[in-house]
């Protein structure tokens, strides 16, 4: 008989405390609703008590998901567990994931607390939990470069204590595949408890060994996952969602167990994710990267029209990559506008939303014929932005001429109040960023600039993405536009708004 892997997914977690992929709550609300679509088993929608938006976040997702268990992480203190309880009242399924170091490092440097103390911490903090929901996992964080021995004795007090998944955390990268699988196995074998929990894996991507160390815990007996989309994460980001799941679909035969997975919404999932954070996929990213099955040898693509199986493991369509990507165009109604962004994922909330972005599409159909789902995407993105910024682009001309320095001319919106600017500059975006910034002194620093197109062709979307840092707090800022000049002015001005409504989060690993 196969076993089931458990999918837990932490995008909105874990994948979201990297540099600059903050997500708003709704952008978070609406990639939870992916993540339910793809029937992910576990969403870590957060880690309540280190904002209040975090909090609000875990709480709004808690009462829109019915089908995955919503997660939230708490640290062992009373504060963290209460918090994370409150926020995840409105659940179906919830789950407390309570953590706390375990290396001789980060006990003794980062918690400055003794073993004994720790193991005590953890087993209050499960005890915590478990007043609050049956469904309570436990992290030793930093397991990758913790000793065995004291490993085994404190997953033994909290599996007693009441933790239904032990999770074990490669917390900085730093394991090799075929000794960490044998560190499952040999503390699955050691813990005369085992049993009675579920033994999971936390790989991060250091080394570029996530998902291989991940694969190697399943075959050593791990039968929860936990990953992110596209690989996202603190650092070098965390194992890639898609990669674990398409490795033990693909090798059934190796891995002897099997995901509850909706493999077909892969790809939407990971152009969401791609989308709201500003993080691009890089074209040859397994799985989901924009060359993943593309043939260019002409002797692969010779072997693939006599039969696709002689290049191919997976079938595009399995992932989600459709041959007939065209969906929409100018003459497409309201009505298979809402229907395409409902099968991707997507519903509005009310008449008036659909409405604004519908008039976005058409404005976006004149200028650009064919319509593809990324561009979809972009557009409820947009929309989104539009409704909760503070800072708006009304209008922007932008003036070059070989020889010439290039001048912007702008008018943002502020709270509804319209003030216009001018600038020149050492090339059009370097112009049009001084004219924002002579408006609103944000006082950000310029650390990242980046244009890719969305779907393929000169009349494509730009996406712009650019990340600044405030203060020591990074956001990205995403735009996008048939005119990259625009999508950056837009990209920019997402940016400031993000860097003024993020508010300072403690960091988990604090
Ligand atoms: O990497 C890590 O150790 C974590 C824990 C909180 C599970 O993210
Ligand atoms: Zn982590």
């Amino acid at each position: 008989m196969t076993d089931k892997l458990i999918i837990f997914d932490t995008t909105l977690r874990d994948g979201e405390q990297s540099p600059g992929a903050s997500m708003t709550r709704s952008e978070k609300m609406r990639v939870a609703k992916a993540l339910e679509k793809m029937k992910v088993d576990v969403i870590e929608a957060g880690f309540p008590v280190a904002s209040p938006g975090d909090f609000e976040a875990v709480k709004s997702i808690a009462g829109i998901i019915q089908d995955s268990v919503v997660c939230g992480l708490a640290r062992t203190g009373a504060r963290d567990i209460d918090a994370a309880a409150e926020a995840l009242k409105p659940a179906r399924s919830a789950r407390i994931h309570t953590f706390i170091a375990t290396s001789p490092i980060h006990m003794e440097r980062k918690l400055k607390m003794q073993p004994d103390d720790v193991i005590d911490a953890a087993v209050q903090a499960v005890k915590r939990a478990r007043r609050y929901t049956a469904d309570v996992e436990f992290s030793p964080e930093d397991a990758g470069r913790s000793e065995l021995d004291f490993l085994c004795r404190i997953i033994e007090v909290v599996i007693t204590a009441g933790a239904t998944t032990i999770n074990i955390p490669d917390t900085v990268g730093y394991s090799i595949p075929a000794q960490f699988g044998q560190t499952i196995r040999n503390i699955m074998e050691r813990v005369p408890n085992s049993d009675k929990a579920v033994f999971s894996v936390h790989c991060h991507n250091d080394l570029g060994l996530a998902v291989a160390n991940s694969l190697s815990a399943v075959v050593n007996g791990a039968r929860q996952v936990e990953c992110t989309i596209n690989g996202l994460g603190e650092r070098a980001g965390n194992a890639a969602l898609e990669e674990i799941v398409m490795a033990v679909h693909t090798r059934k035969d190796y891995f002897q167990c099997e995901t509850n997975l909706d493999t077909t919404e892969i790809v939407n999932c990971s152009k969401l994710v791609s989308n709201v954070t500003g993080f691009p996929v890089q074209p040859n990213k397994a799985v989901v990267g924009a060359n993943a099955f593309a043939h260019e040898a002409g002797i692969h693509q010779d072997g693939v029209i006599k039969s696709r199986e002689t290049y191919e493991i997976m079938r595009a369509e399995d992932v989600g990559w459709s041959n007939n990507r065209l969906v929409l165009g100018k003459h497409s109604g309201r009505n298979a506008f809402r229907t395409r962004l409902k099968e991707i994922g997507f519903e509005f909330d009310s008449e008036v939303e659909l409405n604004n972005a519908f008039k976005k599409f058409k404005d976006l159909a004149d200028k650009k014929h064919e319509i593809y789902d990324e561009d979809l995407q972009t557009i409820v993105t947009d929309n989104l932005h539009d409704n909760g910024e503070q800072i708006k682009l009304v209008s922007l001309k932008v003036v070059t001429e070989t020889g010439e320095t290039p001048m912007a001319e702008l008018i943002l919106s502020i709270d509804g109040r319209e003030e216009p600017s001018r600038s020149e500059g050492d090339g059009p975006v370097d112009a049009v960023f001084k004219a924002i910034e002579a408006i609103v002194s944000s006082g950000c620093e310029l650390q990242l600039f980046s244009v890719n197109n969305i779907t393929g062709g000169t009349d494509s979307q730009g996406e712009v993405t650019v990340r600044v840092n405030k203060n020591g707090h990074v956001v990205n800022g995403r735009g996008s536009d048939t005119d990259i000049v625009t999508a950056s002015a837009k990209a920019y001005i997402n940016a400031i708004n993000r860097v003024h409504s993020f508010a300072e989060k403690i960091h988990p690993q604090v």
